[in-house]
């Protein structure tokens, strides 16, 4: 059977899998590029590997808002029966959560290149001049974003922790099928 490009009453689609996964892998390649880099003891390969964290950051930035629309214009399918009340509530609570961590951290190291007064520019893949965001420059208003991109960083990962667990124990434990409509889409007529 064809598979849909769009959720349907019970399955999601293959384009919400495929933004889920590729967020996904891309989300936690970025958290293990900045815990390093800001690390790295040589200058030059820390340089280069901001770079790549700002190109990957714009990226998902932007993969993070077209799925925002898609989600908005494609509802996601129920929750199925088996699901207690407790988590029919909080899991939509989570996922709202999600979705704010995803906008507020890249924006937050927007932020804190566009205030740094090193004023090095941001070219995402080398492919055009990213603009600065229309904040004022100074060393103090760098360190207030520095700490917030930290913060929302390592909170992002938190959340993204709790979200595997939760689906590992659909999985393993409760064996409803929840992840596994994560991974095969809808088809036709379904
Ligand atoms: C979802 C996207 C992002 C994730 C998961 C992420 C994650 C991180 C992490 C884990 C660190 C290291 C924190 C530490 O241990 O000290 C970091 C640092 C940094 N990030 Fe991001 N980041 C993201 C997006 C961005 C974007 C879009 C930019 C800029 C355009 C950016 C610029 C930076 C910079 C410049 C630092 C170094 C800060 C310092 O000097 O300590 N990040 N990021």
């Amino acid at each position: 059977m064809q598979a849909s490009i769009t959720n349907t009453a019970t399955r999601y689609g293959w384009a919400t899998i495929v933004l889920h996964w590729l967020i996904g892998i891309i989300f936690i390649g970025q958290f293990m590029l900045g815990f390093v880099m800001v690390r790295t003891p040589s200058q030059r390969t820390a340089f280069e590997l901001i770079q790549l964290h700002k190109s990957l950051g714009f990226l998902l930035l932007g993969l993070i808002i077209l799925r925002i629309a898609w989600r908005l214009g494609n509802a996601a399918p129920p929750l199925p029966p088996s699901v207690g009340a407790l988590e029919r509530r909080s899991a939509p609570l989570a996922h709202l959560a999600l979705y704010a961590f995803q906008v507020a951290l890249p924006l937050s190291g927007w932020a804190l290149v566009s205030v740094s007064t090193l004023e090095i520019p941001s070219m995402p893949f080398n492919l055009f001049v990213m603009p600065n965001l229309p904040l004022a420059e100074s060393d103090a208003a760098e360190s207030f974003w520095t700490s917030a991109h930290w913060y929302l960083a390592y909170a992002g990962a938190a959340l993204v922790a709790l979200h595997v667990a939760a689906a590992l124990r659909h999985h393993f434990l409760l064996r409803d099928g929840v992840l596994t409509r994560m991974i095969t889409p809808s088809s036709a007529g379904e």
